[in-house]
């Protein structure tokens, strides 16, 4: 396992192993950047990783992707991200999440825990036993999220379909979980045409039923003639095998990292598909954690986000690079410039 060699290592200020093997615990805790005020903020991901270098990837890569997304969303915190080995379904346990409370316990505060993919608000209320820094209002993330991601596809599609709005607009949404199914809730309500999947078929079709949508097989959802593809699944899943399949002209989901490699971006460009970069499309969870109760300052900040994005694209143009890249380059610089 290479660390420092790592292509996903980019000078990370503090990595940490932890084992507990009476609790079952091995995670790892990556600080990319603790940022202003010494606090890094993000989600704690627990997944059945193939293998450890798997794992350390992760951890590398939404950590940093986090710094970018809390800078570009104006927020003064670092980011980070914890990733537990093992399957939520059947490994996690109270005492597996106390044993977690304590490793970030030990890291005095320059990282705060909060759910992502395999972990949920009870789980942190366990963790919470043995840790004060846990993220309090997680509950609601999913929903800011959703708003974010609808907020950002509409940017989207007006950019690249010149549509004003998402009435008759078909949508194939990947991942029906705490974002997805809300996503699907509101591009419902604006009108939008929606073909959705999960790898849970039941979960599907009753979206679908619900939504009068139409449900199709996890493997299935790459090969649908839509305008707009929603990742809101894990991430990597647009790779050299699945981006020649998108028949879409749009990429705009939730999904943290959904291309495998950054140079998929510029796969996706060449196929004259408009990529909505996750690092600005996927803030409005964090929006929603700085915002607590005050809708106004939450409408205020997604007006935010889509104006982020739309200098994002205008950029990428104007540069003749990709929007992902735009997006880097912005975050970087203010990063550089300091809060
Ligand atoms: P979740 O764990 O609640 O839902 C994920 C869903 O995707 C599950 O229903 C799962 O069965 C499904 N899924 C997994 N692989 C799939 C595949 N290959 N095909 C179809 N369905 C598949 O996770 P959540 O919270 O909804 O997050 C979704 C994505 O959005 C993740 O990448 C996460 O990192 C990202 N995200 C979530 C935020 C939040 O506030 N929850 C914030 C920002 C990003």
């Amino acid at each position: 396992m290479r660390v420092f060699g790592s292509a996903d290592f980019d000078d990370h200020e503090q990595v940490t192993f932890f084992a507990d093997p009476g609790a079952g615990l091995r995670a790892i805790v990556a600080i990319h950047r603790s940022g202003p005020l010494g606090i890094a903020g993000g989600g704690c991901r627990m997944w059945p990783y193939a293998s450890e270098d798997e794992a350390l990837r992760d951890a590398l890569r939404l950590s940093r992707a986090m710094t970018y997304k809390l800078a570009l969303a104006g927020l003064p915190a670092g980011g980070a991200k914890a990733v537990v080995l093992g399957d939520p379904a059947r490994d996690k346990t109270d005492a597996l999440l106390e044993a977690l409370g304590r490793a970030v316990d030990g890291l005095g505060g320059r990282y705060v825990i909060a759910e992502d993919v395999g972990t949920t608000p009870r789980d942190l209320q366990v963790i919470a036993r043995a840790t004060a820094w846990v993220r309090r209002e997680a509950g609601d993330t999913a929903e800011g999220t959703a708003l974010g991601v609808l907020r950002g596809l509409e940017v989207a599609v007006r950019r690249r379909l010149g549509a004003t709005d998402l009435r008759g607009v078909s949508v194939a949404v990947q991942g029906l979980g705490r974002v997805g199914r809300r996503l699907c809730a509101h591009l419902a309500r604006t009108g939008a045409r929606l073909v959705v999947a999960d790898l849970d078929p039941a979960r599907a079709r009753a979206i679908a039923a619900e939504l009068e949508a139409t449900a199709v097989g996890a493997r299935s959802i790459y090969d649908q003639a839509v305008e707009v593809f929603a990742p809101c699944a894990l991430g990597g899943v647009l790779d050299d095998a699945t981006i020649p399949r998108l028949r879409c002209a749009v990429v705009a989901g939730s999904a943290n990292a959904p291309l495998a490699e950054p140079r998929h971006a510029d796969v996706l460009a060449a196929r004259g598909v408009l990529y909505a970069p996750d690092i600005v499309i996927g803030a409005g969870g964090v929006l929603a954690a700085a915002s607590g109760d005050d809708a106004r300052a939450l409408a205020e900040r997604l007006d935010g986000l889509a104006a982020t994005l739309e200098a994002v694209f205008a950029r990428a143009e104007r540069e003749r690079i990709t929007p992902l890249v735009a997006a880097e380059r912005t975050a970087r610089e203010r990063l550089e410039a300091g809060p």
